[in-house]
């Protein structure tokens, strides 16, 4: 069959690698892709955005099934767009995606089926919120309701930070994102992410995964997209996913069906664990990037299977296939991120690492000019390897990082450390 790839970041690197695999799989559209995609995929131009574009894209090159990556292009409706067109797709609809879009609509879904999570209170109005800030005390949360691009939330550690980031977001801070703000508990735990495929009803656990979401070592420093990620993620035992399944996920996806908005894709639960018990921080309507990176490497070319079971509505009785395996990926990213970050510099050395079913390089933001690889963006490349150990894996992953010739680029240390 001919598959088309939306989105062009690590995630999708990893998406395509394994869905390529599968014997099914005869021709491999990436758009736009990326310069390591370009090694394994067809990129092509399209605004991923536009569901009418989307539409005439696959009529034009006969594609029979389209793998939307990120959440823009699913909260911007191109799986409806794709549906109504008679094309199979496998992402949520617009209306579906607000599970990620708007945190108010989760909060209400939750609070409707009886998902556990932090108790909240939605403003429109910073007087109104800095009141029941001051009510609440610190440490407490303060979240934008819409899509931020990761930079809508602050965990504030006191009443002033709490007021000066609600002020800011009512400011403008953030454009219509941040036009109502909602206010939450602080939960404190560990957090771990929790991977489900849903056709609608059916539900079939992908895996879970931990990620460093601060720039620098131990976790400290300003919050980025992910700087590496592993999984299994150990902390999420087999007892507490059944929890998670039963209290909040299966509630979740009964809720949607009865709204008439049936949840189809990936689930992606972040979920904070305290006293053996989960409660859920947030949902997201996509793989997690770059934690798809090592969900890919583990469960390689079945995805395709279980991604098209999934959009056919046939996920009833699936299971993944799993080694006794663990994955780990280190981000490598420009000098500067999550800062003001120089775009261009040449990487060198990866043609000399091993490729193949244990070891990846999956690209992040990179472009190939003049036959060089050069970076193109914050997050550049996810050195990805899988082992036997979460330390063997680590080992590897960091071997080929010092391969890896690129004085201009960056990268952590100590991912897995909390899992080591
Ligand atoms: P979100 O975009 O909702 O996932 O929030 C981003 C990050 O902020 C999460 O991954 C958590 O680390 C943190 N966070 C969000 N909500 C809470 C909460 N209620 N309590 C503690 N930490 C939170
Ligand atoms: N790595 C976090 C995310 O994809 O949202």
């Amino acid at each position: 069959m001919n598959i088309l790839v939306l989105g062009g970041g690590g995630r999708e690197h990893a998406l395509a690698w394994a869905i390529a695999q599968n014997p099914k799989c005869d021709r491999l559209i990436v758009a736009p892709g990326n310069a390591g995609i370009a090694a394994l995929a067809e990129c092509a131009e399209l605004d991923i955005l536009d569901g009418a574009a989307a539409v005439d894209f696959c009529v034009a090159r006969a594609v029979d099934f389209v793998v939307i990556g990120p959440e823009a292009p699913l909260a911007a409706g191109v799986a409806d767009a794709l549906d109504a067109a008679g094309i199979l797709c496998f992402g949520p609809s617009a209306a579906a995606a607000q599970l990620e879009a708007s945190k108010t609509f989760t909060k209400e879904i939750c609070d409707a089926c009886g998902a556990p999570t932090a108790a909240w209170a939605r403003f429109t109005d910073a007087g109104a919120a800095a009141a029941y800030i001051r009510a609440q005390g610190a440490p407490i949360v303060v979240k934008a309701d819409g899509l931020a691009a990761g930079k809508g939330v602050v965990v504030a550690t006191s009443v002033e930070e709490a007021v000066a980031a609600v002020e800011e977001m009512f400011a403008g801070s953030l454009g219509s994102a941040g036009a109502s703000v909602v206010i939450e508990e602080f939960m404190a735990g560990e957090e771990a992410s929790f991977f489900v495929l849903c056709d609608g009803t059916a539900v079939v656990p992908v895996g879970t995964a931990q990620d460093h979401k601060r720039v620098g070592e131990g976790d400290t420093g300003p919050n980025t997209g992910g700087m590496g990620a592993y999984s299994p993620a150990p902390v999420l035992t087999p007892a507490i996913q059944a929890q998670a399944l039963e209290e909040i996920i299966r509630p979740t996806v009964a809720e949607m069906a009865r709204r008439g908005m049936p949840y189809k894709g990936v689930l992606y639960a972040g979920l904070m664990i305290e006293g053996g018990r989960a409660r859920l921080v947030e949902y997201n309507v996509r793989f997690g990037d770059p934690e798809a990176q090592v969900l890919m490497m583990r469960m390689g070319a079945q995805v395709l299977d279980l991604l098209l079971a999934c959009a056919e509505g046939r996920l009833e009785g699936a299971e993944v296939n799993w080694a006794a395996d663990h994955a780990l990926t280190v981000v490598m990213a420009a000098e500067g991120y999550p800062g003001a970050y120089a775009k261009g510099s040449e990487i060198r050395g990866l043609e000399a690492l091993p490729e193949d079913s244990a070891h990846m390089v999956f690209h992040a933001g990179t472009a190939l000019r003049g036959g060089r690889i050069t970076a193109n963006g914050g997050r550049v490349l996810n050195v990805t390897a899988r082992a036997a150990s979460l330390a063997d894996a680590r080992t590897e992953a960091y071997a080929m990082i010092d391969a890896i010739d690129w004085p201009e680029g960056f990268c952590r240390r100590d991912i897995g450390w909390r899992a080591l």
